[in-house]
C-alpha cells in the first residue's frame, strides 16, 4: 500500500509513514489501522456525535437506505420538491472546476455515492472519501471499487497536511458537524489558496416554515443557518466570494479559498 502525499498524522501534523495496511507517524510514534478499507484516525471508537439526527448516522441500517430512501425523503421535504440528484451533481462538478486536476475531499461522505461519481468523473488526481461513522464507511468501503481513498476521522481535525487539496465537498452534512465552524477552519486549512469548498445544507426560510425547521432540528438535534450565518462563518475562515442556489430549506453554497493558485 502507498499512502497519499496530502495526509499527515492529525495529531501533531507529522509525516506518516505506511506501516503493514495502515500507517504510523514518524514523530509521535501514533499508528492508525487500514485492515477494514479505510485508514481509521479515530481509533477511540468515541465519537458518535450527540442527540437523535446524529447518533443515527452511525446505524448500519440507516447506512443501507440512505441513498435510496432516506436522503430522497430529507431533501424532498426540505425543499418542496422532488429531489433532483443527478442536477445537484453537476452543480457540485461545476463548483469544484478550479479543484480539476489536484486531489479532493468528500467531506462527511456517508455511503459514498457522491465520492465515487467524483472520482468517475477523472477530472480529479485523487478523491478522499472521509467520514467518521463506521456503518457509513463499511457502505461506501463495500461499493468503492477502489474509486476513493477512504478515512474515518473528525471533520474538525482533518489528517491532511495545509493547502494539500484543490478542493473540498461536503453533502447534507453541515447540519449534522457538532462543531461546523471548527470544521470549516480545518477546511480552509487543507484546501490550497484558490482551492474550492462546495456544501450542502439547510437554511432558514420564513413564516410556517421557519418554524417547522425550528422544531424539526430541536427535535433531531440538527443545526439549521442563516444564510448570513453561512456566509460570515466561511469568510472568518477566509472562504470568500461566498455564492448560493436555494430551494426551500435546502442550500447548496460554494466558495473559494482567499489567495491565489500556485502558478
Ligand atoms: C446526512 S449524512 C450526509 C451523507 C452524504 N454526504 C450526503 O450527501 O448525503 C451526514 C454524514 O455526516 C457524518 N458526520 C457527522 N459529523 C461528522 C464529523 N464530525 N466528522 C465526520 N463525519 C461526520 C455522518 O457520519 C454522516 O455520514
Amino acid at each position: 500500500m502507498s499512502l497519499p502525499s496530502e495526509l499527515c498524522c492529525p495529531t501533531c501534523r507529522g509525516p506518516l509513514a505506511v506501516e503493514g495496511v495502515g500507517a504510523a507517524c514518524r514523530v509521535c510514534d501514533r499508528r492508525y489501522s487500514g485492515d477494514r478499507g479505510w485508514l481509521d484516525f479515530l481509533p477511540d471508537l468515541g465519537a458518535a456525535g450527540d442527540g437523535l439526527g446524529p447518533r443515527l448516522m452511525h446505524s448500519r441500517a440507516l447506512a443501507r437506505v440512505y441513498e435510496r430512501l432516506w436522503r430522497p425523503m430529507f431533501f424532498g421535504v426540505a425543499s418542496g420538491g422532488l429531489p433532483d440528484y443527478r442536477a445537484e451533481f453537476e452543480a457540485v462538478l461545476a463548483a469544484l472546476a478550479s479543484a480539476e486536476g489536484g486531489a479532493v475531499v468528500d467531506l462527511s461522505c456517508g455511503p459514498g455515492f457522491t465520492g465515487r461519481r467524483l472520482a468517475e468523473s477523472g477530472r480529479f488526481t485523487r478523491v478522499f472519501g472521509l467520514d467518521w461513522s463506521l456503518a457509513m464507511l463499511a457502505r461506501a468501503a463495500a461499493d468503492n471499487r477502489g474509486l476513493m481513498r477512504l478515512i474515518r476521522s473528525d471533520v474538525a481535525n482533518l489528517p491532511f497536511k495545509t493547502a494539500s487539496l484543490a478542493g473540498a465537498h461536503a453533502g447534507a452534512a453541515f447540519h449534522m458537524w457538532p462543531d461546523p465552524a471548527s470544521a470549516v477552519a480545518e477546511v480552509a486549512r487543507v484546501v490550497r489558496p484558490g482551492g474550492a469548498f462546495v456544501a450542502s445544507t439547510f437554511a432558514h426560510t420564513r413564516g410556517l416554515r421557519r418554524r417547522l425547521e425550528v422544531a424539526a432540528s430541536a427535535l433531531g438535534r440538527f443545526h439549521v443557518f442563516e444564510v448570513d450565518q453561512l456566509r460570515g462563518m466561511l469568510g472568518a475562515h477566509g472562504l470568500v466570494d461566498f455564492e448560493c442556489e436555494r430551494r426551500g430549506s435546502l442550500i447548496l453554497f460554494w466558495a473559494r479559498r482567499a489567495g491565489a493558485a500556485a502558478a
